[in-house]
């Protein structure tokens, strides 16, 4: 398997082990939506561990203490329309206060380039940290897109938070983005001729929504 200067696999054996069901092709759509958003929760774990605190201070019920908490302005999750959305709500369980934006895009089924229909996020952008969220990342085309829209929004600190990614995605994002880290539960082995990854687990929306 190739290594990317921009990837990060999060093989945490209990990521490991939801992907295995995410994947099999029984699992029914309310099993694969739970799924989802487990395995975003425990990846958003993480991929949050760098994040800069700075100290506060307060009163427990006995004496002043100073703690410490996250820095900065809140984080803000920005789902890729449709499947994007299926990770959003656990990771809001750990990090209730993030700001949540969208982005609209669907993947063109004959030339596999990105179509963009919806744009809305959240204000302070020069001083947020973004995860954007995708559970696939397969030509790329899609991600790359999302990363150039946010940038020109203003976006400065963006990470790609996948479930599976395809080596091809992963390199067209180096290409484009070096500067975006990518985070994943897995790197499969490449693409088919109609751009869906292998193994996979098929189309994530379709899955996630039932709509197939
Ligand atoms: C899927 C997936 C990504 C994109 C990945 O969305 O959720 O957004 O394809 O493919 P790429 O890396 O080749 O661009 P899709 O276009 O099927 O839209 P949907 O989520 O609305 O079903
Ligand atoms: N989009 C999906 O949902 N699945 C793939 O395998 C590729 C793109």
């Amino acid at each position: 398997m190739p290594t990317f200067p921009n990837l990060t696999v999060l093989d945490h054996p209990l990521i490991k082990h939801k992907l295995h069901v995410l994947r099999d092709r029984r699992t029914p759509v309310k099993d694969f939506r739970d799924l989802v958003a487990e395995i975003a929760m425990l990846m958003a774990y993480e991929v949050t561990k760098g994040l800069p605190t700075e100290p506060v201070e307060f009163d427990t019920p006995l004496e002043h203490m100073t703690g410490e908490k996250v820095a900065g302005k809140k984080l803000a999750l920005v789902p890729v329309l449709r499947a994007g959305l299926g990770m959003v709500d656990g990771i809001l369980r750990l990090v209730p206060a993030a700001r949540v934006g969208h982005i609209g895009l669907y993947r063109d089924h004959e030339t596999l380039q990105p179509v963009d229909y919806y744009f809305k996020v959240p204000s302070g952008r020069e001083q947020r940290d973004f995860f954007l969220l995708d559970p696939m990342l397969a030509t790329g085309g899609s991600a790359v897109a999302a990363c150039t829209t946010l940038k020109k929004a203003g976006a400065r600190s963006i990470r790609l938070l996948c479930i599976v990614a395809a080596p091809e995605g992963v390199q067209k994002m180096l290409d484009a983005h070096p500067d975006v880290p990518i985070f994943v539960a897995a790197l499969d082995r490449q693409l088919n001729d109609n751009g869906y990854i292998l193994p996979g687990l098929g189309d994530a929306g379709d899955r996630l929504f039932g709509t197939r």
